[in-house]
C-alpha cells in the first residue's frame, strides 16, 4: 500500500467523527485534502467548513461546500488535520505546508481534534522532522539567535510567504524532550507569530493508517 493510499485511509475514516448539521474543521495538507474530498461526499448533511489555509478553502469552495469566517463561529465540534509528527501523548510537530498558526487557532476553538496520519508520523520522540516557527520577517534574526541559543539550527524556508504575509524558520536538531515546555517557551520569544508544536492543545483522537488498517488511538 502506498503513503497516499494510507493517508487517504486514515482521512475517509475521521468521516465518522463528523457532527450532522454542524461546521466542520478542516486542516491543511496532503492528508487533509483527501479528508476535504470525502467530506464533499456528505456536504448536503453539514452547515460548511472553516479552514486552515487559503488552499484548503480553496479546495472545500471547489466542491460547493460553504465556507465559514473563524469569526462567525463559536461552537465547532471537530477539528480534523494532518501532522508531521506525533508522539504517544498526541502531541505534534505541525507546520509543514507553513499554515500552522490558522491550524493552531480552529484546533483551539474545537471540542475534538481528530489527528489522520499514515503510520510513518508516529514518533518515539518529536524533533526529526524541523520544527516549522513562522516568524514576523522583521524579526527573523533575532527569533534565529534565540533558537540557536536553545540549540536549534534555524534554516529559513527560502521563497516562502504564509498565508499571514510572515516567513518560515525550521528548526533542526532540537531535541524536544518535554513539548509543552518547549512549546510555552517559544510562545514567549518575540517575535514569533506560533510555533508548530501542538502540545498544549494535543490531538484528542489519532487515526492512524497502518498496511493492517486504521488504528483508533485517543488521549
Ligand atoms: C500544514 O501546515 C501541516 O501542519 C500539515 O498538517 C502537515 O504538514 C501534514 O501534512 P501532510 O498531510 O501533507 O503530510
Amino acid at each position: 500500500m502506498t503513503q497516499d493510499e494510507l493517508k487517504q485511509q486514515a482521512a475517509l475514516r475521521a468521516l465518522d467523527h463528523v457532527i450532522e448539521g454542524s461546521i466542520v474543521g478542516v486542516g491543511t495538507g496532503s492528508t487533509a485534502n483527501f479528508f476535504i474530498d470525502g467530506l464533499a461526499g456528505m456536504k448536503d448533511r453539514i452547515i460548511g467548513a472553516v479552514a486552515s489555509s487559503e488552499a484548503s478553502a480553496r479546495r472545500l469552495a471547489g466542491h460547493g461546500i460553504r465556507l465559514f469566517d473563524m469569526n462567525e463561529v463559536d461552537d465547532l465540534p471537530v477539528y480534523v488535520d494532518g501532522a508531521d509528527e506525533i508522539d504517544a501523548s498526541l502531541a505534534m510537530i505541525k507546520g509543514g505546508g507553513g499554515a500552522q498558526t490558522r491550524e493552531k487557532i480552529v484546533a483551539a476553538v474545537a471540542r475534538k481534534f481528530v489527528c489522520i496520519c499514515d503510520a510513518s508520523k508516529k514518533v518515539e520522540r518529536l524533533g526529526r522532522f524541523p520544527l516549522p516557527i513562522e516568524v514576523i520577517p522583521m524579526a527573523r534574526a533575532q527569533v534565529a539567535r534565540q533558537l540557536t541559543l536553545l540549540g536549534g539550527r534555524p534554516v529559513l524556508r527560502e521563497g516562502f510567504v504564509t498565508d499571514n504575509g510572515n516567513q518560515i524558520l525550521d528548526i533542526h536538531g532540537l531535541d524536544i524532550a518535554d513539548p509543552a515546555g518547549l512549546e510555552i517557551q517559544l510562545d514567549g520569544i518575540v517575535g514569533i507569530v506560533t510555533s508548530g508544536l501542538f502540545a498544549k492543545r494535543g490531538a484528542d483522537v489519532l487515526l492512524l493508517a497502518t498496511p493492517t488498517g486504521v488504528q483508533s488511538i485517543e488521549r
